[in-house]
């Protein structure tokens, strides 16, 4: 309906000279400082115009990952001898949490697991169900908890579930098996067996992921792009004749550190793109000192690689169509991303044959929090092409959100997630964002601040997020609405501080948290607003 012209954005954006804070790639190259770029002292401007919107937004954008790994589905989900939990023992603080979220969509059972599970050990009796050791991770998984168990979770805590298939040491045989005992009604061996186990109503999944990270050598069943792609291409025919409504994600590259990042994605595409309806990637982000020398504004721009991997990857499946003649265009799944590096040394994947060991239980900072407040504005920026995206995970393992045997706690990174879930609504717009720039090496001239906003045609609610990298100094901000004048606003918060490092724990649970400000005021078609030093912010306005 709305005419989207982001290339005469982007040309004006350059010849003004500024950094563009949607989308600072141009051509694969981060976009360099143009002849008079603005100096660090200037107010960046912000033009918004209703009508100018990249895409409807899909709410599966802002899901998130539950896999069997450490804490994340014992002790963090299901914990039956908990005085915390229901009579299912799933654990009711946690179900009230995700609810209240609104988290739309959640990816399981894994993860590197899912490439050695097999899903017929976790239905039946939970007496009968095997104790099994779990290679991915060295762990014991009871099997108390499965496909039936979490779809039964999904309906308590308001989310839809989006499946892993094994296609690692599973057969497509078997993925279409798990789609026939989870879609079908009656009167098949594996609809039958649902029935026989006490669960008459069958769940519709709609959204299947075939396989998890192919293309890594840490994976069980590893295989060669081609060999994956046609083992994607048979699970997916078989997949379809039990039920053609399916939504099939086809496994890309696990990122681009990998020697054959866009080459496998190429590769699987030719053998599946036909068969297949999106496109996975990957990606943890680190502050490490080996990876950014710890240089938190390095680490802040990094969002904008998550777009150039967006590019890369949307050109890929491209390219294939074109090579195919395809009709279809393929959606993106960024299913896992997230920052991920502390917890992820020595020993990280040994769960020393335990129930529910203590893995990956990254402690998040502010740092982490702003970037992740800066990935979200990314993923806005790229809903065109991006419908599905997991922050990975959910609970205990690389968390926004940890348990123990009294409660919960929300990590730093909870509050930007929660934002997107609550404020971002409707059709992400396409800004034209005018911000001073600094250097970054190997990224050229980099934002300052990084801007993005949605707006819900059903009721006007117009929503902006902006991450001001400036570690030092606080910006002005000036909105310019070009046609239309806000109305009140109904939410003005804002995560910062002075302690990059800070983090949140069970004894200071609130030590980083939004604050609220004071409400920005607009006239003469102008909103004005200083956002601090290291800071994530989000203004939401009534129509
Ligand atoms: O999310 C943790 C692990 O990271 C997942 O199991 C795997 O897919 C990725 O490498």
């Amino acid at each position: 309906m709305f005419s989207v012209d982001r290339r005469s954005f982007l040309h004006q954006a350059a010849n003004a000279g500024v950094a563009w804070g949607a989308s600072s790639l141009l051509g694969g190259a981060f976009l360099r400082a143009q002849t008079s770029p603005l100096s660090a002292n200037d107010v960046a401007r912000v033009y918004v115009d209703s009508r100018r919107v990249t895409a409807p937004l899909d709410r599966n954008l802002f899901g998130s990952f539950l896999e069997h790994l450490g804490r994340a589905i014992y002790e963090g989900v299901y914990d039956p001898g908990s005085k915390l939990s229901d009579t299912n023992g799933f654990r009711k603080d946690v179900i009230g949490e995700i609810r209240q979220m609104g988290v739309p969509i959640v990816r399981y059972p894994g993860g590197n697991f899912v490439s050695g599970y097999n899903w017929l050990d976790g239905v039946g009796p939970k007496v009968s169900r095997p104790r099994v050791l779990d290679k991915a991770w060295n762990a014991i998984n009871t099997n108390q908890f499965g496909t039936n168990e979490f779809m039964a979770w999904c309906k308590a805590a308001g989310t839809e579930p989006l499946m892993g298939l094994n296609l690692g040491t599973g057969t497509p045989e078997e993925a279409a098996a798990l789609v026939e005992y989870c879609n079908l009604d009656q009167g098949t061996k594996w609809s039958d067996l649902r029935r026989k186990q006490g669960f008459a109503e069958p769940y519709k999944v709609k959204r299947w992921c075939l396989g998890n990270e192919m293309d890594g050598p840490w994976q069980i069943g590893h295989m060669t792009a081609t060999e994956y792609g046609l083992k994607a291409q048979d699970a997916a025919r078989q997949m379809r004749y039990v039920d053609p409504s399916l939504q099939l994600i086809a496994c890309g590259s696990s990122g681009p550190f990998m020697p054959t990042y866009l080459e496998w994605d190429r590769e699987v595409l030719e053998q599946c793109y036909d068969y297949v309806d999106g496109l996975s990637l990957h990606r943890y982000f680190t502050n490490a000192p080996a990876d950014t020398g710890g240089d938190s504004s390095k680490f802040l721009a990094m969002n904008l690689s998550m777009e150039q991997q967006i590019a890369e990857t949307v050109a890929v499946c491209d390219l294939v169509r074109g090579h195919k003649r395809s009709p279809k265009q393929l959606w993106l799944s960024f299913d896992e991303w997230n920052v991920w590096y502390r917890a992820r040394s020595g020993d990280y994947t040994n769960g020393h044959h335990q129930e529910a060991p203590h893995l990956l239980e990254e402690v998040y900072n502010l740092e982490d929090a702003l970037l992740v407040g800066g990935l979200l504005n990314s993923l806005l920026r790229n809903a065109n092409r991006v419908k599905v995206a997991c922050l990975a995970q959910l609970i205990n393992v690389i968390a926004p959100i940890m348990t123990n045997a009294n409660g919960l706690l929300r990590q730093t990174i909870y509050y930007p997630y929660n934002w997107a879930l609550q404020y971002a609504r409707g059709s992400v717009l396409n800004l034209l964002a005018q911000s001073p720039t600094y250097e970054v090496a190997k990224m050229g001239q980099v934002p300052y601040l990084d801007v993005a906003g949605t707006i819900d045609p059903g009721d006007g609610k117009l929503a902006i997020f902006v991450l001001n990298r400036d570690l030092s100094k606080p910006h002005v901000v000036e909105i310019n609405w070009q046609d239309i004048t806000p109305g009140q606003v109904l939410v003005s918060s804002v995560l910062s501080g002075t302690d990059l490092k800070a983090f949140n724990s069970f004894e200071a649970p609130k030590h980083v948290a939004p604050q609220t400000f004071d409400k920005p005021s607009t006239t003469g078609g102008r909103t004005k607003f200083e956002v601090p030093a290291r800071s994530y912010t989000v203004i939401q306005w009534s129509a």
